[in-house]
Formats: structure tokens, C-alpha cells, sequence
């Protein structure tokens, strides 16, 4: 498989890379471990509880509020609904819709965009992010969150906002072997707080139908500039938008 490429700094850097890689908690490098030698990773409590909690009320208060839209898919320039695919809506987290927690969780992943980039040649240059909600039986099918023509979603991150998610709830995120899709590798439900890590262009993935409602925050960390995306008219594309969404925020 391959792997994502580590800062090499030459022999007489070391004491440098040293330093460089301190400046990474130790947390993160663990996740950053996995995310190299198998392209995925699943973490507990990385985020600050304030943040969490103030992402979970605001998906709720936006969704009362209509500022949802189901997600679409397709592979013209108008995308459709399609159900069989994909059956959740979304809201794209932007300061108007997020209010205060945009800037709080927007400076949280752009904390996490700058380690990244300090222990991969991964050149991320800006982060989007959405709420998605799954009604009971909705789900998604196995996909790839990169396609061809659009290379710039280089790491995919999803974050789970619902509490007391037990066993039998379903729901889970499905990750499939990057050489055979058929294999499934790992099933994880979508507790309170855990996150799941993975390379856009290699990871196929699914989400099972739950049996409750399902809320989560997904988002890709890009190496494009949002300007750059706005302006570039984008390919045809297989899933929800493009290249992309133009609020995407540079770090
Ligand atoms: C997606 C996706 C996974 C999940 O939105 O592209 O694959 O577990 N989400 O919600
Ligand atoms: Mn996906």
C-alpha cells in the first residue's frame, strides 16, 4: 500500500526533527502512526469537551432551525438525490450557520492541520467541514471521499455526536482494504466523541444504517486554496461538492 511519506530531515537536522516532532503531542503522533502504516485511525477524546458539546447543541439548534439540506450525489455539475447511496443531510459549517463554535472548532482543526503537516509532505492548505444527520435506516454507500480529477481532499475526518450509542444501534462507519474492497477491516461505532481519521484518495468506506437517529461533523483537510477552487471550474464529481465548498478556510 502506499504510505504517506514522513518529514525526512537530513542526518545533521536530527537534533531539529527532534524538536519538530516534540512539538506534536504525543497523542496526535499516535494517531499520526496509524494514519501511516495503514491509512486510517480511530481516536477517542482528542477534542476539548467545550467544543464537542457546543458542536453537538449547535447540529441540533441548526437542524430544528431548517438549515439543513440532504446531501446529493452524482456525476454531472448537478448532482442529485440519490437515497440508495447516500441518505443523510447536511449543513456546511460556516460562521453564520455555526455561530461561535466555527471559530472554536475551525482553530481546533487548523491546530491539527499544522501537525499533519509537520509529520507528513502533506502541504494541507485549508479544512471543510459539515454536520450530517442519518434518519433511522438512511446510510451510505462504499465510496472513496477522493475522485478522479480532484485530488485536492487529500485526509478525511469524521467526528460522532451522539451520545449513549450502544452496540445495537448500528450506524457504524465501515473501512474497507485499499487492495480489496470486498475486505471489510473495521467496523466502529459513532460514540460520543470519536474520531476517524483517513486517507481521502486510498480508504473505501460505508455507513451502515442505525437504528436511531445518527449526527456527525465530516470534513477533509485539502492542499488547494479556496480561492484557487472557487475560481477553477470543477470536474464532474461523484459525491456532495466539489471542488469544492468555497468557504473552505485557509489555515
Ligand atoms: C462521508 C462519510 C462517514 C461517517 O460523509 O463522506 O463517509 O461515518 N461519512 O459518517
Ligand atoms: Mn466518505
Amino acid at each position: 500500500m502506499p504510505r504517506l511519506r514522513r518529514v525526512q530531515e537530513p542526518l545533521f537536522n536530527r537534533l531539529h526533527q527532534a524538536n519538530a516532532i516534540m512539538l506534536i503531542p504525543h497523542k496526535y503522533e499516535l494517531v499520526f502512526a496509524d494514519l501511516e502504516s495503514q491509512g486510517w485511525a480511530i481516536v477517542d477524546d482528542l477534542i476539548p469537551d467545550a467544543i464537542l458539546e457546543n458542536l453537538r447543541s449547535t447540529s441540533r439548534l441548526v437542524w430544528q432551525q431548517g438549515g439543513f439540506r440532504e446531501a446529493r450525489v452524482g456525476s454531472t455539475h448537478q448532482p442529485v438525490r440519490d437515497v440508495s447511496v447516500r441518505g443523510d443531510t447536511i449543513c456546511w459549517l460556516e460562521p453564520e450557520s455555526a455561530g461561535s463554535v466555527y471559530h472554536d472548532f475551525q482553530a481546533w482543526a487548523d491546530q491539527l492541520q499544522q501537525y499533519l503537516n509537520r509529520y507528513f509532505f502533506l502541504g494541507l492548505r485549508r479544512s471543510e467541514f459539515h454536520f450530517a444527520r442519518y434518519e433511522p435506516g438512511a446510510g451510505y454507500r462504499r465510496h472513496l471521499d477522493q475522485h478522479h480529477g480532484q485530488p485536492h481532499r487529500k485526509i478525511s475526518f469524521v467526528l460522532y455526536l451522539n451520545r449513549d450509542w450502544a452496540q445495537g444501534d448500528g450506524g457504524e462507519l465501515c473501512l474497507y482494504d485499499p487492495q480489496d474492497a470486498q475486505q471489510e477491516l473495521r467496523r466502529v461505532l459513532p460514540r460520543f466523541g470519536r474520531v476517524a481519521i483517513f486517507r481521502s484518495d486510498l480508504i473505501p468506506h460505508s455507513v451502515l444504517p442505525a437504528r436511531r437517529v445518527r449526527w456527525s461533523l465530516t470534513g477533509w483537510f485539502r492542499n488547494d486554496s479556496a480561492t484557487l477552487a472557487t475560481i477553477t471550474p470543477s470536474p464532474a464529481s461523484n459525491d456532495e461538492d466539489p471542488d469544492s465548498h468555497p468557504t473552505g478556510r485557509a489555515a
